[in-house]
Order: C-alpha cells, then structure tokens, then sequence
C-alpha cells in the first residue's frame, strides 16, 4: 500500500490561533529563544521558563483542532497507511483523530523531572507553582520538549527517517523547515523517490525541491489535496 507522510509544523495549528514562531507575528519576534528554549536558559531561570510555558499550554488547551488536521486524521482513517511527522508540542493532531503520530519536540503536556526522570502527563493549566515539583521525588519538573541545543527524543528520528525514505507522497505543511534535524525530512522523502507536496503561504528551502507547491494555508491546501487523493490524482 502506498505511505503518505504529513510533515507538520507551527503553520497548521496557525488557524486553531496558536501563535508560529518565525515570521511576523511569531513568538521569536517577542520572546528570547535562548531564555525560553533552551537548557542554559531553564538552569538559570525555571520558573521565567514555566511561566511562558504555562501561557502557551492555556492557549493550546482552549484551542481546537482545525480542519488541516481533521483532514490529515481522516486521510488516515480511509488510507491506513499514513503518518504525522510533526514539529508540534501541542497535541492537536492526536485531538483530531489522528493516531500514527510522532511528535519530534516533544509535547507541551508532558513534564519530565530534572531529578528522577520520570515523565508524565500534567494537564493542569495554571500550574499551582513555577516551577512545578515532580509528583514523585518532589524534584524540579521541565516541560518535555525539546529544547535547542538537545537532541530529539532516543528512536523519534530514526522511524521518522525511515518512514520518510520509505514515503510515496510526503506533504510539508506549515512549516519553515530552518530547524534540524526535523528540516531535513522532506529531502530524504525526496532522495526516497517520494512526490514532495508543500503547503505554505510562504517559501520555503522546501520550495525549490517539492514536486508540487501550494502557496495556501494548511486548512485550504488540505482541502484541495484531499479532493485530488480522492480522484487518485497522487497515488
Ligand atoms: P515556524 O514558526 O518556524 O514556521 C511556521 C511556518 O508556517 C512558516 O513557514 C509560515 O509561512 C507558515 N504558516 C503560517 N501560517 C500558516 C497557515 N495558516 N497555513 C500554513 N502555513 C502557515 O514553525 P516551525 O517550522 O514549526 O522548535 O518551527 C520549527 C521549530 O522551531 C519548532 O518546532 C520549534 C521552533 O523553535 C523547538 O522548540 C525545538
């Protein structure tokens, strides 16, 4: 069976009203990336870096999925052999039905203790204090994501790699594909043989490799891709 991979980025929540963080309007634009996502940042302020974190997660908590990724999950429903690759901390394509998820930064509703270890699921938003203790040994939690300057998640890589190579339409949406190791996907998909679609309104170094280029948002490009999968224009 033919494997289609969506991979995602902050684009495709843009429309549930969760802020990107390149371009106008983006969080990078306001905020400092090495006081807030990085582990030389936690270290020396936890609880600046929870604060900002606590934020995000209650504005990802009060949004919902969009139809980009109501789409990407019925795809998955009808053709079974598809995945989300996604650059997204916030759970929005798993809340859409989507269940062949791999989350390559991590998610924004886990915490990991910088103590023990141990990593959970933490829903609660606002948190009781900054920075949160772990409900086990009482240490200091982190958010579980993924942080510049850290390595991604032990095995995420790698089946993303080969669920890549292996792909026979691999579909950039949303994404400005700058941050490796993720941007590195669409041209393994592409040296894989697959046919490389993007969707975003701007270009991208995706831009000049992909078969097809949709210069849309995700929710319309989505809505035009799945019409063309249904007439078989893809696969
Ligand atoms: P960026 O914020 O870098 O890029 C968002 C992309 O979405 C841009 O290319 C926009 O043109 C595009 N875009 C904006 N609105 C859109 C819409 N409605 N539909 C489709 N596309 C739209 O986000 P990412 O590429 O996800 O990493 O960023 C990659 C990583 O950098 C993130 O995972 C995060 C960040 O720092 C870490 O935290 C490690």
């Amino acid at each position: 069976m033919a494997r289609i991979v969506f991979f995602t980025g902050a684009g495709v929540s843009a429309e549930s009203g969760i802020p990107t963080f390149r371009g106008k309007g983006g969080l990078w634009e306001r905020f400092k990336v090495e006081e807030l996502a990085t582990p030389e940042g936690f270290a020396k302020d936890p609880a600046k870096v929870w604060k900002w974190y606590d934020l995000r997660r209650k504005i990802i908590a009060e949004a919902q999925p969009n139809d980009a990724h109501k789409l990407m999950a019925l795809i998955e429903k009808e053709h079974g052999d598809v995945w989300v690759i996604t650059q997204n901390v916030d759970g929005l394509h798993r809340r859409a039905g989507s269940e062949n998820v791999l989350e390559l930064h991590g998610n924004i509703w886990k915490v990991r203790c910088t103590a023990c270890g141990i990593s959970y699921y933490e829903f609660k938003t606002p948190l009781e204090e900054y920075p949160p203790r772990c409900r086990e040994c009482g240490g200091i939690l982190r958010p579980d994501v993924v942080w510049f300057g850290e390595p991604l998640p032990p095995g995420v890589l790698e089946k993303a790699w080969e669920l890549s190579r292996t792909s026979d339409l691999f579909v950039v949406a949303g994404t400005s594909a700058l941050v490796y190791p993720a941007a590195q996907l669409p041209f393994i998909a592409k040296e894989g043989g697959a046919y490389v679609i993007e969707i975003n309104p701007e270009s991208t170094p995706v831009s000049r490799i992909a078969d097809e280029v949709m210069r849309t948002t995700a929710t319309e490009g989505m809505k035009l891709l799945y019409r063309r999968l249904k007439e078989g224009r893809y696969l």
